[in-house]
């Protein structure tokens, strides 16, 4: 039986198992896919299972996408340039990291049909999903891409690796055609993200990572002023969907049935 694991802390409320064990039984596939809440300590170990064979696969989270990178043998491109690994696999003998957040983030904006390409984008944090949003923008063609973070230093950290983008002060509005929250604020149901929102215009679109709550008070004032909006629901079910085609060389399905399923 083939053993897949997500790996985070917390880890309570990941919807990964739900999502993979549903897939493996769709398939008919003979594996499991369960949760464990991680140390620092237990990712040596965890890779060296990875090696072993003892399990096939790793999804890594919150904290640990950077943090997991010493103990592994290879990165792929995507990886190594946003030194954010999500998806974890045995390939001749040696311990891979990848990224799928990258293909996540592409596809469901693909998937609900929007052209990024000569898009204005700004995109508000530069925390742990930034660079494989701004690695996917870039990817799609975004004709520029505004950063704005609370603490400019690490923002200035990106445009090392990403030279192309352009820092701008925190809530600071720039014409723009789309806009992304990857800050945290709004996975608290009060929190707000403090902008001028009736400046930005309207039909544009709001995009927000967070997928729970649902509608994030972004999303909320997005929608208020006239606005496309998304959260980030369909780049996890893609990210996953990624991960498991990786794994078991199967592309599993992603429908509205899914959507209900985890919500
Ligand atoms: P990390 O910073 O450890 O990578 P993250 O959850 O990936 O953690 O990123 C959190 C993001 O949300 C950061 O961009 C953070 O801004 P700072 O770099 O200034 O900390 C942002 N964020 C969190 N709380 C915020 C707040 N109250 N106001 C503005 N930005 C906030």
């Amino acid at each position: 039986m083939k053993k897949f694991l997500v790996i985070g802390n917390p880890i309570e409320h990941s919807l990964s198992p739900n999502l993979h064990n549903y897939w493996i039984k769709k398939n008919n596939l003979n594996a499991i896919y369960g949760k464990l809440e991680t140390y620092e300590n237990d990712l040596p170990e965890l890779c060296k299972s990875v090696k072993r064979g003892e399990l096939d696969g790793l999804n890594v989270t919150v904290p640990f996408k950077n943090s997991i990178i010493p103990f592994l043998d290879k990165l792929t491109t995507e990886a190594e340039k946003t030194q954010s690994v999500n998806t974890i696999y045995l390939k001749d003998e040696m311990v891979i990291g990848h990224n799928t957040d990258i293909e996540g983030f592409e596809l469901a904006i693909k998937h609900i049909k929007y052209d990024v390409s000569q898009k204005k984008v700004l995109l508000l944090g530069a925390g742990g999903v930034s660079p494989s949003i701004i690695f996917a923008l870039n990817n799609m063609k975004a004709k520029r891409i505004f950063i704005s973070n609370r603490t400019r230093s690490k923002a200035e950290n990106l445009k090392k690796i990403f030279s192309e983008i352009e820092i701008v002060e925190w809530g600071a509005l720039p014409d723009l055609d789309m806009i992304i929250n990857a800050t945290s604020l709004g996975l608290k149901n009060d929190e707000k993200i403090n902008l001028e929102y009736s400046k930005i215009g309207s039909n544009k679109f709001f995009y927000d990572v967070i997928y729970n709550p649902s509608q994030t008070n972004f999303l909320k004032s997005g929608k208020d002023t006239g606005n496309k909006t998304e959260n980030g629901m369909k780049m996890f079910l893609y990210q996953a969907q990624a991960s498991f085609k990786i794994w078991n060389k199967i592309t599993p399905e992603v429908n509205d049935k899914i959507l209900k399923l985890l919500y």
